[in-house]
């Protein structure tokens, strides 16, 4: 199996403070592309967390899965982008018209990425949430109205990227989380794949967290997955 680049892979900083998250970043920069701040870290210390990440002038994905009326989500989109995010989520749920919403409101440095299905829910989790469909189908459907809606791209499972690269062409963002190196623990993620194993099935870049975060060597963890072997 080939190995991952550096520049593939988002770390996910899913800690409490901005001392920590900060902390990670100073300690990857460099050895991994991207910096994901999600809802945990946002609510307790946006403000702080991004300033730091911009004086340490890395990418920063901003995870905040936004979902709501078209006028509400464009407003939400247009406060965040004066930090121009690298990458800014949106749940594809919230429908084409929404979607069309945040990236016409989107900083032009910004990439708009819908989130197709969490990578928690299991097949069963999803047909009981409505989804008739189950998994493969929904995703496919959330997947489409992101392209009409003019996206870069998509958040999915490992499972469902080799799909979505042939749906989205060469250049669109496939990004999946729900990464284990093998024989690691899945903690809530139910559709999970290796790194290689995600990269090789067509995502463009890898978001990880508790298997780098949690580890008691994180480099040594990195280190497997850009050798192919996490
Ligand atoms: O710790 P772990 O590697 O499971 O972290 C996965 C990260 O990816 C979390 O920050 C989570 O919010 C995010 N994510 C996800 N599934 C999605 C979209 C984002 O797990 N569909």
């Amino acid at each position: 199996m080939d190995g991952v680049k550096s520049d593939q892979i988002i770390l996910a900083l899913d800690v409490d403070t901005a001392e920590e998250a900060l902390s990670w970043a100073k300690r990857f920069r460099g050895k991994i592309g991207t910096f994901k701040v999600g809802l945990q870290l946002y609510l307790r210390n946006g403000v702080d967390v991004l300033t730091g990440l911009q004086r340490l002038e890395v990418p920063v994905f901003l995870d905040l899965k936004f979902h709501d009326i078209p006028q509400t989500v464009g407003q939400a989109v247009r406060a965040v982008s004066h930090w121009a995010p690298r990458f800014l989520t949106v749940h594809a749920s919230g429908g084409q018209e929404m979607m069309e919403s945040a990236v016409s409101h989107a900083a032009k440095e910004t990439s708009v990425l819908g989130v197709t299905l969490l990578t928690s829910l299991s097949e069963e989790a999803v047909r009981a949430g409505g989804w008739k469909g189950g998994v493969n189908e929904t995703v496919g459907c959330l997947s489409e109205l992101a392209r009409k809606a003019g996206l870069a791209g998509v958040v999915c499972s490992p499972h469902e990227a080799s799909k979505e690269r042939s749906a989205w062409g060469a250049v669109a963002e496939i990004v999946t989380p729900g990464v284990r190196p093998p024989g690691t623990l899945a903690d809530d993620q139910a559709r999970s794949k290796s790194a290689s194993e995600a990269i090789d099935a067509g995502a463009s870049r890898i978001v990880v967290g508790r298997p780098i975060l949690k580890a008691s060597n994180p480099e040594a963890v990195l280190e497997a997955i850009l050798s192919g072997r996490g």
